[in-house]
C-alpha cells in the first residue's frame, strides 16, 4: 500500500485533535514535524508586474503580520501537537535571518516545555539573490532551518548542516513562498524510518507532504488558507504526483 495522508483545511491550533486527525492516526504519533511557519516579517513578493501576476504571486500569508503574532500562533499550534508526537521526534521549522534573534531565543527557552532541545540551525542555500531591494549588492541566497529533537533518536549519519537545492522561481510556483520537494526529501530522509509519520501544520501548497509521499512515508497536514487556493493546491500535487512538483 502506498503512502496514506491527510490534509485538513482550518486553523491548526483547531484542527489538531480533530475528529478526522484522531480517526487517521489511529493511536499512532509523529516522528517528525517539518513546517515551515508565517515567520513574522509580513511577507509579500515583488514578483509580477501586470495585474494578474500580481494578483497570482503577491498574496499575504495568514498570521505573518509581525513576528511576535508568528510566534505565539507556533506556540499555540505546539502546545496542541505536542501530545501527538511521539517520545523520539525530530522537527525541522523554516526561518529567516531577519527575525532570527526572536525564533531562536523562543525555540531555544520555550520548546523544552514540549520536551523538545533546539540542536542545530542548518543554512538552506537556496542559489538564488531573491528579487528583493536592488538598492544594495548583496541578495540573501539563504533560508535557516532549526533541527530540533524529543528523546534521542539514534544518528544514521552526520552530514554537514549547510544544504545546497535551488529555490523555486518565482514564476513557476505555486505558493508564494513554497520550498523545494528535493530540500524536504534530505530532511526528512535524515529523520524518518520507513514508518515514520510526518507532519506540516503549515502546509501551504503541501510540500513536506509530497516530499513524504516520494518517500513512502505517511503525513498529515493543515492549511488555514480559503482565499488563495492553497488548500486545493496540496491535494492536486497530492492527487497527480510530480506533475506540479515544480
Ligand atoms: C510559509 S507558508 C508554507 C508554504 C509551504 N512550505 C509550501 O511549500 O507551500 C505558511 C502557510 O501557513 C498557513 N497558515 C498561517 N497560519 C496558519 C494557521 N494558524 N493554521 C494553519 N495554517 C496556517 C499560511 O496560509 C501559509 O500557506
Amino acid at each position: 500500500m502506498g503512502a496514506r495522508f491527510l490534509t485538513l483545511n482550518g486553523d491548526c491550533r483547531t484542527q489538531i485533535g480533530s475528529p478526522e486527525w484522531d480517526e487517521f492516526l489511529d493511536g499512532r504519533k509523529f516522528d517528525c514535524v517539518c513546517t515551515d511557519p508565517p515567520y513574522g516579517i509580513a511577507f509579500k513578493s515583488t514578483f509580477g508586474k501586470d495585474p494578474i501576476a500580481k494578483e497570482k504571486y503577491q498574496q499575504e500569508i495568514e498570521d505573518d503580520q509581525d513576528v511576535e503574532t508568528a510566534i505565539a500562533t507556533f506556540d499555540e499550534a505546539m502546545t496542541a501537537l505536542a501530545p501527538y508526537l511521539a517520545d523520539t521526534c525530530e522537527l525541522y521549522i523554516f526561518s529567516k535571518w531577519t527575525v532570527e534573534v526572536e525564533w531562536h531565543e523562543y525555540l531555544r527557552t520555550q520548546m523544552p516545555k514540549f520536551g523538545i532541545e533546539l540542536f542545530a540551525k542548518l543554512i538552506w542555500e537556496n542559489g538564488y539573490p531573491g528579487l528583493g531591494d536592488l538598492k544594495y549588492n548583496w541578495g540573501c541566497g539563504f533560508e535557516d532551518i532549526y533541527y530540533l529533537k524529543r528523546g534521542l533518536r539514534p544518528v544514521p549519519s552526520r552530514r554537514v548542516g549547510v544544504i545546497h537545492v535551488d529555490k523555486v522561481r518565482p514564476g513557476t510556483n505555486v505558493h508564494p513562498t513554497q520550498k523545494p520537494t528535493e530540500l524536504l526529501k534530505i530532511l526528512l530522509s535524515y529523520s524518518c524510518d520507513p514508518h515514520s509519520v510526518v507532519c506540516d501544520p503549515f502546509a501551504g501548497s503541501g510540500s513536506t507532504l509530497v516530499a513524504a509521499k516520494e518517500l513512502g512515508l505517511d503525513s498529515v497536514g493543515i492549511e488555514k488558507d480559503t482565499e488563495h487556493g492553497y488548500f486545493e493546491t496540496m491535494n492536486e500535487r497530492l492527487r497527480v504526483g510530480g506533475l506540479l512538483d515544480l
